[in-house]
């Protein structure tokens, strides 16, 4: 484990490379998995850190969570398009349960592939096919599974430990074939649930991240057979919040008379969190898993870096 602590985007983006593996002649493939993006600050964190991180990283591909995309609750067709351009950097938004809270939703995931709702998602028609992305410099594609866990959430789901049994062996298949890599986005609220699930995709999938609780953990590790996984990712947005929400807005509701007060996206202490994959072209695996932070107020990055055990 190594870990790395800058003052300055500069002094980050210098010691940056000497973080990363080598080139290697297997190839190395670079995934950015994001969590939950928090309405309009979330936003603008995202566009001012990714075109570069992703420049200066050689990241190939860059996975955020959209669910509370607009102020807090959903996406618009808007939104989508702004985080979806070259220059922005987003390459696909996976969702969670506030999937639906604004209509546009559905016209959104007709004109593209490049958002992806829960595939555990109950009475919605295709949701449950993984969808297959180009990975710009490899020959693999990327299959991107979104699941629902199961404790806590209002609504209901289809059981994604069901779900995963059934195409599990054609994942399997597509990764030890040279075919794909795997990446999942278990968005729940208990971390048994997305631990559990972690250790079911055990060497097929090269890195999963739990999202939803908007608060990041910090057990980033990769198994023996090379699935990196961190219960947590945590939000990209204001923790100067309760879970992202202004404190004049939240805190009255845990007190008596509970108080019901708008809720409001807060525009405090914005932090930016990642989990980066340096996935082996060859086996379609992890070598290097990095939890990446940065915290604009105090101009902090910080990389914490975790080998496979076989390196
Ligand atoms: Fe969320
Ligand atoms: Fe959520």
């Amino acid at each position: 484990m190594s870990f790395l602590h800058c003052k300055s985007k500069d002094a980050f983006f210098e010691a940056l490379p000497s973080a990363l593996l080598p080139e290697s002649s297997e190839g190395i493939v670079r995934i950015l998995l994001m969590g939950d993006v928090i309405g309009r600050p979330g936003r603008k964190i995202v566009k001012s850190v990714l075109p570069q991180l992703k420049h200066r990283a050689k990241i190939n591909f860059a996975t955020v969570n959209g669910e509370n995309l607009a102020g807090g609750f959903g996406i618009t067709q808007k939104i989508f398009n702004e985080l979806t351009t070259s220059a922005a950097g987003v390459d696909v938004i996976t969702m969670g349960n506030h999937w639906c809270d604004k209509p546009e939703v559905h016209a959104i995931r007709k004109s593209s592939n490049r958002m992806v709702l829960p595939q555990n998602l109950k009475n919605l028609e295709g949701v449950e096919l993984i969808p297959e992305f180009e990975i710009p410099g490899s020959r693999r594609s990327l299959c991107v599974i979104n699941l629902m866990g199961l404790f806590a959430m209002k609504h209901e789901y289809n059981d994604p430990f069901e779900f995963l049994e059934k195409v599990r062996p054609v994942l399997q298949a597509k990764v030890s074939g040279g075919q794909s890599i795997v990446v999942i986005d278990v968005h729940a609220e208990a971390s048994s649930e997305k631990q559990a699930i972690a250790w079911f995709m055990d060497g097929v999938a090269a890195g999963l991240i739990g999202t939803h609780t908007h608060t990041p953990t910090s057990d980033e590790r990769i198994t023996r057979k090379g699935t990196a996984f961190l219960t947590d990712v945590g939000m990209t947005g204001p923790y100067e919040s309760v879970i992202g929400m202004t404190l004049a807005g939240s805190m009255p509701r845990y007190f008596t008379p509970k108080q019901k007060k708008p809720q409001e996206v807060s525009e405090k202490d914005l932090w930016l969190c990642g989990f980066l994959l340096e996935v082996s072209e060859s086996t379609g695996l992890t070598l290097a898993a990095h939890r990446l932070q940065y915290r604009e107020d105090s101009e902090e990055w910080t990389l914490r870096t975790v080998n496979t055990p076989n390196l």
